[in-house]
């Protein structure tokens, strides 16, 4: 059992869902502020005593990517600072998780730079929600939590009893993530055939399955530019599904993918709120709360408790 006092610090780039958090927890966030001097260097101060505290910091590294990352570091020195007992980054969306290998020349692996500066700047620990590569965690020598959005998902959509159901991955890459689903859910599995032509554009073959007249879920980890998907899904409505619903636990939702899951030929779009999303133009979006899950992982690792009963619960699987 810890006996120290935990806080809870929110940084900017997801204050909703901190809240949230400690209304789970039936608890209240440290008073901390995140502002910035007039030339836009980022200036924080944690207005409680954390000495000897349990600290969590939550904080997406989502757009703007580069700020909220420098916000988080900022605050992960200011509790070490303050002489924080341990600190935990909580970060519900780990961006620049793409860059996770050099598979050309003279490239960086920005994801391993990524988790030195937290543990440089001194993050003991580190919880976070569906990477887009799970071997991420082994580019921290600190304990990483990693969990996933799958019974906040799987609940949604098994309330929804859908027959005929083949859960579809948008790519190769998702094909795990996807057969996880199709079993939780009771579906079939059918992948599609994607090639990235550049960061915004991609090229759909094939799909390796069969989606005729059946209900369709394609399942990603994140939702970008919303290419991959909004592509899967027209090209699931080509081959006869009689449905098509798209998820995604991240949806970061930039440059055109607005647009593109306006005008996507489906009968809905879910995602959680790892990523504040804002609803306007999309009638179709039902956002999840990631929160209960959030915070029941922070007592969890508060009190040395496993995490891993967490994806075990009949009622979660
Ligand atoms: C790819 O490996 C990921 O799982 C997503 O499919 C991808 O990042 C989504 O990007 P976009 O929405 O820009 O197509």
């Amino acid at each position: 059992m810890n006996h120290r006092s935990l806080a809870l610090i929110a940084g900017n780039a997801c204050p909703d869902l901190a809240q949230d958090i400690a209304k789970e927890m039936n608890s209240r966030l440290a008073p901390a502020r995140v502002a910035r001097f007039p030339d836009g260097e980022i200036d924080v101060r944690i207005d409680d005593n954390v000495r000897g505290s349990d600290v969590f910091l939550v904080q997406s590294t989502s757009p703007p990517v580069n700020d909220n990352l420098m916000e988080l570091l900022i605050l992960i020195d200011a509790a070490r600072r303050a002489s924080a007992a341990r600190i935990t980054a909580v970060i519900p969306y780990f961006g620049y998780a793409r860059k996770d290998r050099k598979d050309e020349g003279r490239v960086p692996i920005t994801a391993k730079l990524v988790a030195n500066l937290l543990t440089e700047a001194g993050a003991d620990r580190v919880l976070t929600v569906d990477l887009h590569a799970a071997q991420i965690q082994g580019f921290f020598d600190v304990p990483v939590d990693h969990l996933y959005a799958s019974p906040v998902l799987t609940r949604h959509f098994r309330a929804q009893r859908l027959d005929d159901l083949t859960v579809v991955a948008p790519d190769v890459g998702s094909s795990k993530m996807a057969r996880g689903y199709a079993n939780r859910l009771g579906g079939e599995l059918a992948i599609v055939d994607k090639r990235r032509v550049s960061a915004e554009h991609i090229e759909v073959g094939a799909i390796i399955g069969d989606v005729k007249d059946r209900n369709v879920l394609l399942i990603d980890d994140m939702i970008s530019t919303g290419g991959s998907i909004a592509e899967a899904a027209r090209i699931c409505r080509d081959h006869g599904a009689s449905s098509v619903r798209i998820a995604a636990t991240h949806g970061v939702l930039c440059g055109p993918a607005r647009e593109r899951l306006a005008a996507a030929p489906v009968e809905e779009i879910v995602l959680t709120d790892t990523i504040p999303v804002d609803p306007t133009g999309l009638p179709k979006l039902v956002v999840l709360r990631i929160a209960p899950l959030l915070a029941e992982a922070i007592m969890r690792v508060h009190t040395e408790q496993s995490l891993s009963v967490l994806f075990k619960r009949p009622e979660d699987t």
